[in-house]
């Protein structure tokens, strides 16, 4: 989201976030840093990182489901996490590029 200072933007997105959680949806935070611009999804990344990061393996495998192994595409380290014992194959580099083809 973009625009001027004090346009709103901020409010908007913790008017949307309320009105999800009382919803009933859980609500995650991606934050855009200026160093990740290169990086694709980086806001999402960021996001599920934040919200598995506190979590054992299997709460986090539970938490990923079936978006596990199309999330390891850009998030390389979730592919432990999708296959107990698997050993990480990508460079990040690889994984960024998987993500244009
Ligand atoms: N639709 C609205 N109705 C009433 N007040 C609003 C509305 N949108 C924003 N405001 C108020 O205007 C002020 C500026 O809004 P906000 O902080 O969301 O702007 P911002 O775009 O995030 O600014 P910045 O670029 O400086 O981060 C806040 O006090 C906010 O509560
Ligand atoms: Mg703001």
């Amino acid at each position: 989201m973009t625009g001027e200072a004090g346009l709103g933007k901020s409010r908007l997105l913790a008017e949307a976030s309320s009105a999800a959680i009382s919803l009933g949806f859980e609500v995650l935070t991606g934050l855009c840093h200026p160093d990740d611009h290169a990086i694709p999804f980086a806001p999402f990344v960021d996001a599920i990182r934040q919200r598995i990061g506190g979590l054992s393996t299997s709460d986090a495998r539970s938490f990923l489901g079936s978006a596990c192994p199309t999330l390891a595409g850009v998030i390389p380290e979730i592919a432990t996490i999708c296959v107990p014992g698997a050993v990480l194959r990508q460079e990040p580099e690889q994984a960024k590029q998987m993500v244009f083809e």
